[in-house]
């Protein structure tokens, strides 16, 4: 019963926002209502914000402080609140990708002067593809925004989902007066204040009630009654299993800066968030509420200090209870490994813990054992699927200047494109090694990581690549075409066969000869 009850304790998310639309701000609000922090400003930010790719010392260093907000746990109202947080620049968006399989939600943040951005629209793609759940704060109601009804509709119309407001603005920018929390009929007026813990919230009497023209002024007080008549005629009641579905996204506004509607959304995020979900393998779905443990690594952080190359593993515990000193099976090595030291993460350090439960996230040390993917159990051989690698934007091939370290350099790279860091594509013939990224910013992290850590010298020399391609078909034709294109094809880390196609005219041409052959720009599919 205990472990049930730790189970749905639980609430593990993400949260995910286009850099800049207040994500680091959201994060140290929740942190300061779960009572982790005493005053605002005291977490660390995990934004690599105003590097440029000569400074990517720089961005070591401040991908190293985001190995301390990595995970933050915190209990609020009987709850044990996991938050995953996850890289701003967009040159670690996998990063990103890769963490969002590990949650059980989201919560998306959106800027309402800018709306939905670029980098929003992609995080939902991923979120889209896993039917994750999502709820959408829009924030800095302070500022002279869009129109709430304009945003919804840009949030159906270029993300993909419905939506459902749960508040709603009375007016914004420097008239913003608070919202109306549609769900109870009450006001949550608008004071600005960047350390409260709590909103003072009116009851009304529902919206016909006289007081509102007192509260607020006739004026605005009859355009929230439009207003409101309008919501609740075309929205209704949230529709929770369409959420649970990721099919709708309840709406929040507010400003988290002046922790302003941070308490109705958390408050509803701890009511209707999904508690730890199952999760597929390559055998099986794994239920959380199995007894026995499993788990698997979803991200990997380089230690800073290049003396010691040993790394976190980051691991999400998927069912039974993970313990310290217990033996565990990594399944891919076949092998059986202890901890003497998993960590806890929480706001701003990291203790040793005796035990985690499904939903929680556990740090490693690792010195080379674990790549992104790899599965632990407590003896059963399978490995949890939904966490593909995507074809990477830019190409160059590795070349090695000093033949002396061949071997480290060799080692070098399969370690950091373990970590995550780039792709990594091998062509049998000649060993020729390609590497791929979806920025430029990791190959002068790898080149400097290479050479400092490994005593390893590169260059790399772009490659004119349009896309990584992993392949599905009969084996005959996948034989054959392989034969065909014998100098495009590579093996990625998993020694599955992908296709380097120069241009989107050489994949075409492969499509059309090769009808049969599906080619795909993620190695997870569906066959
Ligand atoms: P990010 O992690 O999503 O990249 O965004 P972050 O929280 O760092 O916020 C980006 C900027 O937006 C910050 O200002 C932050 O203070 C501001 N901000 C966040 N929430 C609100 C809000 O509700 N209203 C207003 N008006 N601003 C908000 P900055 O000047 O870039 O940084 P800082 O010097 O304030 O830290």
């Amino acid at each position: 019963m205990a472990f049930e009850s730790e189970i749905a304790k639980r609430k593990t998310f993400a949260i995910i926002a286009h850099p800049d639309a207040g994500k680091t701000t959201l994060t140290e609000k929740f942190l300061l209502f779960g009572g982790q922090i005493q005053t605002a400003g005291a977490v660390k930010s995990n934004k690599i914000t105003k590097a440029t790719t000569s400074d990517f010392m720089e961005i070591e260093k401040q991908r190293g402080i985001s190995v301390a907000t990595s995970v933050m746990s915190f209990h609020y109202k009987n709850k044990w609140v996991n938050i995953l947080d996850t890289p701003g620049h967009k040159d670690f968006a996998e990063d990103t990708y890769r963490t969002l399989t590990a949650v059980d939600s989201v919560i998306l943040v959106v800027d309402c002067v800018k709306g939905v951005e670029e980098q929003t629209e992609k995080l939902m793609e991923v979120c889209r593809m896993r039917n994750t759940p999502v709820i959408v704060f829009v924030n800095k109601m302070d500022r002279d925004g869009k129109d709430p009804f304009d945003l919804l509709e840009e949030l159906e119309g270029k993300l993909n989902i419905g939506v459902h407001p749960m508040s709603w603005p009375i007016n914004g920018g420097k008239d913003f007066k608070g919202v109306y929390l549609l769900h109870n009929q009450s006001l949550n007026l608008f004071e600005s204040s960047k350390t409260k813990k709590a909103d003072d919230v009116v009851k009304i009497n529902g919206l016909a009630d006289t007081q509102l023209d007192k509260i607020l002024n006739p004026k605005d007080a009859s355009k929230l009654r439009d207003d409101a008549e309008l919501i609740e005629g075309v929205y209704g009641d949230l529709p929770s299993e369409d959420y649970l579905a990721g099919k709708t996204a309840p709406v929040f506004f507010g400003s988290a800066l002046n922790s302003f509607g941070i308490q109705e959304l958390l408050d509803t995020f701890i009511e209707i968030a999904p508690n730890p979900l199952p999760r597929a393998t390559t055998k099986r779905d794994v239920e959380p509420n199995e007894p026995k443990f499993s788990g698997f690594i979803f991200k990997i952080h380089a230690n800073l200090d290049p003396k010691h190359r040993d790394r976190i593993a980051f691991l999400r515990v998927c069912s039974g209870k993970f313990e310290r000193n217990k033996n565990f099976k990594h399944v891919r090595l076949e092998k059986q490994m202890k901890f003497a030291n998993p960590y806890l993460f929480l706001a701003q350090s990291k203790e040793v813990m005796e035990d985690a439960y499904p939903g929680d996230v556990v740090g490693l040390y690792d010195t080379g054992n674990f790549k992104i993917g790899d599965t632990l159990t407590e003896g059963e051989s399978f490995i949890f699927k939904g966490i593909p690698s995507f074809s990477p934007e830019i190409f160059k091939e590795l070349i090695n200047i000093d033949p002396m370290k061949s071997k480290q350099l060799e080692k070098g790279i399969q370690q950091l494109t373990d970590e995550g860091l780039a792709s990594l594509f091998v062509q049998e013939l000649g060993n020729r090694k390609f590497v791929g990224t979806v920025g430029e910013l990791q190959f002068e992290v790898l080149q400097y990581r290479l050479e400092h850590e490994y005593g390893a010298k590169c260059r790399f020399e772009a490659r004119s690549i349009y896309k990584a391609c992993w392949m599905s078909g009969t084996e005959a034709d996948l034989k054959d075409f392989m034969k065909y294109r014998q100098n495009n094809i590579a093996y990625d880390k998993d020694n599955q066969p992908v296709f380097l196609a120069e241009t989107g005219f050489i994949l075409r041409m492969a499509e059309e000869k090769y009808p049969d052959i599906t080619f795909h720009t993620t190695s997870e599919f569906k066959v």
